[in-house]
């Protein structure tokens, strides 16, 4: 039995590159994609989405849209210098034939998951604001949840949308403190390890080899994300952000797991800094009585591209 997953994210080329890894993988079913701003402004991820999923030749999998803005504070802007201003590498792609189903992206999470209650996960590539109103919409969803897995947040690594932060937990705070605080296995894949699995120049050509339509999405998109890391690198390679949630699920051992409660700056220089609790902290501190989130610490990074580009190939 597949492991059936939904995934909320804001499409965005790692993103494009995690929805189709998860596509392509038969260990997992996609139930649906919900969208968020982030990468780019939400109208434009939910465009997006629908193109993945059609190009993918999967229009019959519905896209939720969900919020535009965070949930307590200003949306600061598309990360158009990364990803394109279309989100897309600047392909500027026609939109797809389908349309979003008429329900928020919150309300399409809850129903996801108490559609077969226990058995679903979340997997989140964006800002968690959907996921975190799904959360303050039903209290008691954690319980039916099998897992939530997120791309986000630094543990021991700097920031990249600030030295302090990861830009989906820059993003919306707020909403982290929320879903970190939630009472089932949630799973942390943040700059810790993705910082550290890279794509090199030989694997990113790879892509352009595949016969299949995904692969070749994934060759047009990916010289606008792979000159933005050669500004930042220096050197032709990408780091694997988004695929990774994908990666835990199909392959956990590749991973090193620390267990510990994780709060979130939600304020000042260092917002969106996620703090794993410490052995020292005081017993009355702001950790105590959150439950313990695994944090990715560690990974083969190798081999995750490895298996990776072998559901790309095949
Ligand atoms: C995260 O930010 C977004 O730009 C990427 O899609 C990824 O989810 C990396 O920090
Ligand atoms: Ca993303």
């Amino acid at each position: 039995m597949p492991r059936k997953i939904v995934i909320d994210t804001d499409p965005g080329i790692d993103d494009a590159m995690a929805i189709f890894y998860a596509l392509r993988s038969p260990e997992l079913e996609v139930l649906g994609l919900t969208t968020v701003y982030g990468n780019a402004h939400t109208e434009t991820c939910t465009i997006n989405a629908l193109r993945l999923l059609e190009i993918a030749g999967r229009p019959d999998i519905p896209v939720a849209e969900g919020a535009h803005r965070p949930l307590v504070s200003r949306f600061h802007g598309p990360a158009d210098f990364v990803h394109g201003k279309d989100g897309q590498g600047d392909t500027f792609l026609p939109p797809a034939a389908a349309k979003p189903v008429g329900v928020h992206a919150a309300q399409f999470l809850i129903d996801a998951v108490m559609s077969d209650p226990g058995n679903v996960t979340i997997v989140a590539l964006g800002p968690l604001t959907n996921v975190a109103m799904a959360l303050l919409l039903r209290p008691d969803l954690p319980a039916y949840t099998r897992e939530i897995v997120l791309m986000g947040g630094n543990a021991y690594v700097p920031g990249n949308a600030s030295p302090a932060a990861e830009a989906n937990i820059f993003n919306d705070p707020a909403a982290a403190d929320i879903v970190f605080g939630a009472a089932c296995p949630v799973t942390m894949a943040g700059l810790d390890v993705t910082s550290r699995i890279r794509m090199t120049a030989d694997d990113l050509d790879r892509f352009a080899t595949f016969p299949n339509a995904e692969s070749q999405h994934m060759a047009r998109l990916l010289p606008c994300y792979r000159s933005f890391y050669y500004g930042q690198l220096g050197v032709h390679e990408i780091l694997v952000h988004d695929s990774t949630t994908i990666s835990w699920l199909l392959h956990p051992e590749l991973f090193t797991v620390e267990a510990r409660p994780v709060r979130v700056e939600t304020e000042g220089i260092s917002r969106g800094k996620t703090w794993p609790a410490n052995k020292s902290s005081r017993p009355d501190s702001d950790w105590e009585g959150r439950p313990a989130v695994n944090i990715l610490v560690a990974a083969n990074g190798p081999e995750a591209v490895r298996v990776e580009l072998e559901a790309f190939a095949r």
